[in-house]
């Protein structure tokens, strides 16, 4: 049955569209103002199929209005091992291909497939919320880039980000490429992927892939302290401050300034207008 459901759902081989959170190995819950996604294949380390990206870009399309924080977090020990290793085989994931058939498609179906792929990440940007990766243990290529899809990344002191993909005869594309640079800078980021080096806790805190470091115990305790401070700010300031911030880099001072200019006055409207 499932496996059936699979095959509508896509990959490199078939239509990917749809997807439920758990044909994805995914938990979806919303709390309010609160929305989890728990990546729910533990005694696979959490490893990612095309439904998984499926499932993501569908609770973005969905995602109900009144919430402002989403977290991603992992179920057992590793936040997730990356891509499902399946794919490197000739049979693939069932349903879903395999990178020989993606060697195999042409262009505009591989560019599609890709961009359905992508799109589980990309909303995670949105300036409406504010996303939180929290990571215990591995996160390797394709979760790497997960928890870099995020807006903050809190995690335990086990962490271990890896970028493997070039070590595989890959390159990242699952959206990691931009905000890594962006976080770390390019030289290092460049360390980083050129030698699919791990990065532990001590270092990503250092060198700006994560915010906190906390003890393993502590993780969820140090999440729900973070979401309390960002819910305690005003929902639609903090959208236009997310806009304007992921703004600046693309913005010369000029630019920047007016667009400060524009939200600002937007902001006065709505609070004393
Ligand atoms: N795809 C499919 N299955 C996986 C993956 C994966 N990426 N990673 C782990 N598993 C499976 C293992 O095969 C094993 O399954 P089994 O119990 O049926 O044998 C189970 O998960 C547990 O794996 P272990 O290796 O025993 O777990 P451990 O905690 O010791 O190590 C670690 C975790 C470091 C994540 C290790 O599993 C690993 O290196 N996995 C591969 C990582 C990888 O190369 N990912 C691809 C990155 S590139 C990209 O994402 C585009």
């Amino acid at each position: 049955m499932a496996e059936a459901r699979a095959q509508q759902r896509g990959g490199y081989a078939e239509d990917a569209s749809a997807g439920n959170p758990a044909d994805g190995g995914l938990r979806f819950e919303v709390d309010g103002e609160i929305a989890t996604i728990t990546l729910d294949r533990p005694e696979k380390r959490n490893a990612m199929t095309f439904a998984t990206w499926s499932a993501l870009a569908r609770i973005g399309e969905n995602l109900p209005e009144q919430v402002r924080v989403v977290v991603v977090k992992g179920e057992g020990p590793s936040f997730s091992a990356g891509i499902d290793l399946r794919m490197f085989t000739p049979e693939g994931v069932p349903g879903q291909g395999s990178f020989s058939s993606a060697a195999a498609a042409d262009a505009a179906t591989f560019e599609q497939r890709l961009q359905q792929a992508q799109a589980g990440y990309l909303w995670l940007r949105r300036p409406e919320i504010v996303s939180i990766a929290a990571v215990r243990g591995h996160a390797i290529g394709a979760g790497f880039q997960l928890a870099l899809a995020c807006d903050l990344r809190i995690v335990a002191d086990d962490v271990a980000f890896c970028m493997k993909e070039a070590a595989l005869g890959l390159v990242p594309d699952l959206t990691g490429t931009k905000p890594l640079v962006e976080l770390v800078g390019l030289a290092r980021a460049k360390d980083l992927c050129l030698t699919a080096r791990m990065v532990h806790a001590d270092e990503a805190v250092r060198i700006g892939l994560a915010e906190n470091v906390v003890a393993g115990s502590d993780l969820d305790q140090a999440v729900h302290d973070k979401i309390a401070e960002l819910l305690a700010v005003n929902r639609d300031a903090a959208a236009a401050t997310k806009r304007l911030l992921q703004g600046a880099q693309g913005r010369s001072l000029e630019e920047q300034c007016a667009a400060e200019g524009a939200e600002q006055a937007a902001r006065l409207k709505a609070l004393f207008g």
